[in-house]
């Protein structure tokens, strides 16, 4: 290997066009766990690994550990201050990983990390438009609204040997950001067998956010035409994950990233229905209101949407046109301003969209808000069937939505029926024991005793279908029996609604 990384220099000094990382990015791995990814990648005498974001060299540390030498080891980190650690492999600093321009050819058989972050519209160029322009497997530039953890991942795929291995510690959302689907299907497609193993609490101390360790192995770069194996499963902590692989090596039944095969009494949730983030408003202070501010402002109600905005107002079975009109009454904040373009010309509607941001007007600098179009536009979900929490501590309920126009912030998930059902049988569905046992598996939980499922982890729920004997009424006694902690009488009537 030839270039600065490659070629064993020590210590590159950093161009001085490129920014330094944001500190918010330089969270350190913990050393458990750089040890268990290093230990899952496993090495053979012989192998190149590559640390391209390596810190203070959690991961060289672990890789010191398994004995692998510092001339097979090349690492690269943005930051230019140098750390003891460096000295266990070949290290460039002061490089832009994502920039082409720093490696040849040269690939490597191990690529381990735990890549920065953070959002490409928050770096400053530079570094934004490299990693803006870091193209997908398919040959599409990901760019500015995707997150640099993808950059990163992208970047080392291209950089694997055939047959190469990856272990990453990513957040969680890379299991379902949507800017983040080719790359997903890249590895199901390029890599013989991928393991997810999500945590169901962070493995960082003071870490609100999940993470996942993604381990790939058996690089292929052509791709295949059938998918490699994709196993996801839920680890409490490190041991928990070495424990688990170490189950799932040793088990001979193959498994794979296609639906479990499904018994023709049962669907999976996402085969029945979306269930998405609802609107993301950029500044919730600014869009969301009460009914008292709304009147205090003196703004017209045609310039807003009713909008749920807390676990609480999906708690109830049904949400009708009454008890919205009942949280309004109650001043709780479910008014969404958005006003239509009828209304804009109204003074009071254009005084307050011209307030500026130090007397209480929007924060219009703020990402999701200046991304658009037009900034007070609140990008809007289609009408949703149904709402629900995915943070919770208590059972998790569709709350059935009946008032036409009715959405709902990114505090709750829509839920929208991708095919003629009942939505009140996807939801007596969810109740069903079994579905409940699997939501309680896949949840996290938090330090602050909340409990968090995703949009995906909810999709991929197998609950009892056909429904035969739903009924409103039964579908409301189910859910306060079950929030009441009556969990036989609750079954009882869930199971006579399920019908089979
Ligand atoms: C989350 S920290 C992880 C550090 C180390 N891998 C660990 O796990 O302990 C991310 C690291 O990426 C570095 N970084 C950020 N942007 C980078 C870039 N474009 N190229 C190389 N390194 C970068 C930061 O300086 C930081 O050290």
């Amino acid at each position: 290997m030839s270039n600065s990384v490659c070629g064993g220099t020590k210590t590159t000094a950093r161009p001085r066009e490129v920014p330094v990382p944001a500190e918010a990015c330089r969270v350190m791995t913990p050393d458990d766990l750089a040890s268990a990814v290093a230990r899952l990648l496993g090495d053979d005498g012989k192998a190149r690994w590559l640390e391209p974001s390596h810190g203070d060299g959690a991961f060289l540390m672990a890789l010191r550990e398994m004995r692998v030498p510092a001339r097979r080891v090349w690492a690269v980190d943005l930051h230019t201050k140098r750390h003891p650690n460096d000295s266990m492999a070949q290290v460039s600093r002061g490089v832009d990983f994502l920039a082409r321009h720093w490696v040849d050819p040269s690939r490597f058989d191990r690529i381990i990390g735990n890549p920065p972050y953070i959002a490409i519209e928050k770096l400053r160029d530079p570094l934004r438009q490299v990693a803006a322009n870091t193209r997908d497997p398919y040959g599409h530039a990901i760019g500015a609204r995707a997150n640099t953890w993808y950059a990163f991942m992208l970047r080392c795929v291209q950089l694997l040997a055939t047959g190469g291995r990856m272990g990453m510690v990513l957040p969680a959302s890379s299991e379902y950001a949507s800017y983040a689907s080719q790359g997903r299907r890249c590895l199901a497609d390029h890599f013989d067998r991928v393991d997810l193993f999500r945590f169901a609490m962070p493995p960082f101390p003071d870490a609100q956010d999940g993470n996942i360790v993604l381990i790939a192995k058996g690089y292929r770069r052509s791709g295949k035409r059938s998918s490699g194996t994709l196993r996801r499963s839920t680890v409490k902590s490190v041991d928990d994950l070495l424990a688990q692989s170490r189950a799932r090596k040793a088990s001979s039944r193959p498994h794979c990233n296609r639906p479990r095969r499904l018994n023709q009494n049962e669907r999976c949730v996402g085969e029945l229905a979306a269930v998405r983030i609802g609107a993301v408003t950029g500044d919730a202070k600014y869009f969301l209101m009460t009914e008292s501010r709304r009147r205090e402002l003196g703004l017209p109600i045609r310039a807003f949407r009713f909008a749920l905005t807390k676990s609480k107002h999906a708690s109830r079975p049904f949400v009708s046109r009454k008890d919205l009109q009942a949280m309004r009454d109650a001043d709780d904040r479910v008014l969404l301003f958005r006003p239509p373009d009828g209304v804009l010309s109204h003074d009071r509607v254009d005084a307050y969209l011209r307030l500026p941001h130090r007397y209480g007007g929007c924060a219009k600098r703020n990402l999701k808000v200046a991304s658009r179009s037009l900034w007070h536009r609140t990008p809007l979900p289609a009408i949703p069937d149904g709402f629900v929490s995915g943070m919770t501590s208590g059972e998790l309920m569709i709350s059935i939505n009946k008032c036409p126009g009715l959405t709902a912030t990114n505090t709750l998930f829509v839920i929208h029926k991708l095919c003629e059902f009942e939505m009140l049988d996807l939801a007596v569905g969810i109740l069903a024991s079994k579905a409940r046992r699997q939501i309680a598996r896949k949840r996290r939980w938090y330090p602050s005793g909340l409990m968090k499922i995703e949009p995906t982890e909810l999709s991929s729920v197998r609950i009892p279908w056909p429904i035969r004997h739903a009924s409103r009424q039964g579908y409301s006694n189910a859910c306060e029996l079950l929030q009441s902690g009556s969990y036989k009488e609750a079954d009882g009537l869930i199971w006579d609604m399920i019908g089979h």
